[in-house]
């Protein structure tokens, strides 16, 4: 296993899109770090939470179901919370919900980081891209770290119930098959100042 330090992960993605934390202003940079580490931890906390609550009372069906229709509406509430200069987002290469899938230079980085995982790479814990003078990306990489997500995102052809309500609720669902460690996605917390 190869691990690449924050720095040199820009030269590796060989994109020009990441914000250089030796040309953007530190107390920016650290400033974004830190709204995008706190906001993406709330995001990951009330999905988890939640997803957890409904698979215990209700099995992989029911908790599926709950996900499908309120996995959006709590991540606005989240970013709800921060005002209006966060926004969050989740993205995929590999979307269930097509309103998630990677597009434009989320899409590019995304791709340079399932490269990189690819070949053994160690993931950093978060990428900052900066946009324009006033807004910057940060991206969290989220991975399938606990068993529990190859529940829905694994092979659920066994599980003949939920395998139908996802292809009738996603017909081009293309977020099964993963395995324990596979690159799932991303978070992606806007910030505009
Ligand atoms: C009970 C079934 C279920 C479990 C368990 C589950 N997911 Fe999902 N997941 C879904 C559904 C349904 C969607 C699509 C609805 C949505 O969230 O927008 C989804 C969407 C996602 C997305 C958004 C991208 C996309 O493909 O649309 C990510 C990222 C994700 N899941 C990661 C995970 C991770 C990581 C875990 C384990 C902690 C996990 N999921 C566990 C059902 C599940």
């Amino acid at each position: 296993m190869k691990i690449v330090s924050h720095m040199g992960i820009a030269a590796l993605l060989g994109t020009s899109l990441l914000a250089n934390p030796y040309t953007t202003p530190q107390e920016e940079y650290e400033s974004i770090v830190k709204t995008g580490n706190e906001v993406a931890s709330t995001l990951i906390q009330t999905l988890g939470k939640n997803l957890k609550q409904h698979l215990k009372s209700e099995g992989p069906l029911g908790a599926a179901t709950f996900c499908a229709s309120q996995a959006f509406p709590l991540t606005d509430k989240v970013s709800a919370q921060y005002g209006r200069e966060i926004s969050i987002k989740r993205i995929s290469l590999n979307e269930r919900n097509p309103a998630n899938a990677a597009k434009g230079s989320e899409k590019t980085i995304l791709e340079a980081l399932q490269k990189l995982q690819d070949s053994g790479v160690v993931l950093p814990k978060y990428l900052v891209e900066r946009v324009d003078t006033a807004t910057a990306k940060y991206y969290k990489p989220l991975h399938i770290n606990k068993g529990v997500c190859l529940k829905c995102h694994g092979d659920i052809s066994d599980n003949a119930k939920l395998a139908d309500f996802i292809k009738s609720s996603y017909p081009n669902d293309k977020a099964t098959g993963y395995k324990m460690g596979d690159l799932r996605g991303a978070i992606v917390v806007t910030i505009t100042k």
